[in-house]
């Protein structure tokens, strides 16, 4: 199957709710918030045309465990997970949910919360929101790629330490965690007697073979870490949201169920329904999804590399997220709304991924080799030194 059909024309991503494509001026490319320019899984749009025909009404509540749960369990085995319990997955209206969640149920007011910078905004956010402390660890950039600074890692421990949050595959930067990486994180997150959430919502969109779910690398890991995972970023589903927390242990589910009782919600029918057929059938897609993803992601190494060559850029391992390092631009303590204003392309500015990430921007690379191409001769002609 080739990869081209699935993508949409700028007229129809000009739809009137995307916030991708609405929040800047027509002529702007929009390469900024995580959604893909690519149309669902046909097999997905059959399946919610057919949920439309048997009535919306309160589902699954009756259940243990939702649905799609045998499928996830079959995906998660794959990824290492076994032995679920009954209960060991619970849906969720979103991953944010579940990050905080995590951060209410299994820390109190005043404890600390360690984790990596850059990171997602919504990590930050769910330490800062709740009066909890964040003790981060700066990612390393060095000639390998992006490397965790272990002894940043065991500087950020203190006496109020209750929780790692981790971002497995990782963003902004698109690392994935090696084995050994994360055998050396479970050492340390039970030798501090941390309590884990591990986000692994972008597990599918991996270049370098099958995804390692981080609670697989360590039994002692299983009573402490909930992780967290979903269909969004993998099926471009992001507008019926949901996602799902997993666990071995039921008490730690329970805890974060305990500290959002009533006000978490449900994911709707519909978006049961896009998961469950995703899991089913939408794997044809993803693989013509993966095959243009990295055919981008190569361009873009390409050209930055022969005509920005003072960019620091790490080609991702995952993820459709490119973070680029333009602090040598004169421009770097605003260079978000200069390239904004001179290139006429949006970007997400590296200042919202943690303290010193000024001069870094992060580019979605998950469109048309025209809108991208276009996108890099915008960059290029404006930030010519
Ligand atoms: C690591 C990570 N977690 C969570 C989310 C958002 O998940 P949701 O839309 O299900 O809340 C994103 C979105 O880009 C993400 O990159």
């Amino acid at each position: 199957m080739s990869a081209e059909p699935f993508l949409l024309t700028p007229e129809a991503l000009r739809h009137p709710d995307s916030t991708k494509w609405l929040k800047y001026p027509e002529g702007v490319l929009p390469l900024w918030v995580a959604d893909m320019d690519y149309g669902i899984s046909p097999y997905i749009t059959a399946a919610l045309h057919e949920r439309l025909h048997s009535g919306l009404g309160y589902f699954t509540y009756h259940r243990p465990e939702p649905q799609m749960a045998p499928l996830l369990r079959q995906k998660l085995a794959t990824q290492g997970v076994s032995d679920l319990p009954l209960g060991g997955i619970r849906t969720l209206p979103g991953v944010v949910p579940g990050l905080y969640a995590s951060v209410l149920g299994l820390t109190s007011p005043g404890d600390d919360v360690i984790s990596f910078t850059p990171i997602y905004p919504p990590f930050l956010s769910a330490i800062a929101d709740h009066g909890r402390g964040l003790r981060s660890a700066d990612l390393l950039h060095q000639g390998a790629g992006w490397q965790i600074d272990w002894d940043a890692l065991e500087a950020a421990v203190t006496p109020a330490a209750r929780l790692l949050m981790l971002c497995h595959p990782h963003n902004p930067t698109g690392r994935v965690w090696t084995r050994s990486e994360l055998e050396r994180l479970a050492d340390f997150a039970v030798r501090h007697r941390l309590w884990v959430v591990s986000d692994e919502l972008h597990a599918d969109l991996s270049f370098v073979g099958p995804h390692t779910a981080f609670v697989s690398v360590n039994p002692e890991l299983r009573q402490r870490t909930v992780t967290l995972t979903g269909p969004c970023k993998t099926y471009n589903t992001a507008g019926l949201g949901i996602g799902a927390v997993f666990s071995h242990s039921l008490p730690l589910l329970d805890r974060l169920n305990r500290a959002t009782a009533g006000v978490m919600g449900q994911p709707s029918a519909l978006s049961m329904t896009m998961w469950q057929a995703a899991l089913e059938g939408g794997g044809e897609w993803l693989e013509a999804v993966l095959e243009q993803l990295r055919a981008n992601r190569d361009v873009l190494s390409a050209r930055l590399a022969d005509e920005l060559p003072w960019a620091r850029y790490s080609p991702p391992e995952a993820t459709y997220l490119a973070l680029l390092d333009l602090r040598a631009h004169p421009r770097h303590a605003d260079i978000q709304p200069f390239l904004l204003q001179e290139a006429g392309v949006a970007l997400n500015d590296g200042l919202t991924f943690g303290a010193g990430y000024q001069g870094f921007v992060r580019l979605n690379f998950a469109t048309s080799p025209d809108i991208l191409n276009e996108a890099i001769d915008r960059i290029v002609q404006a930030c010519r030194l």
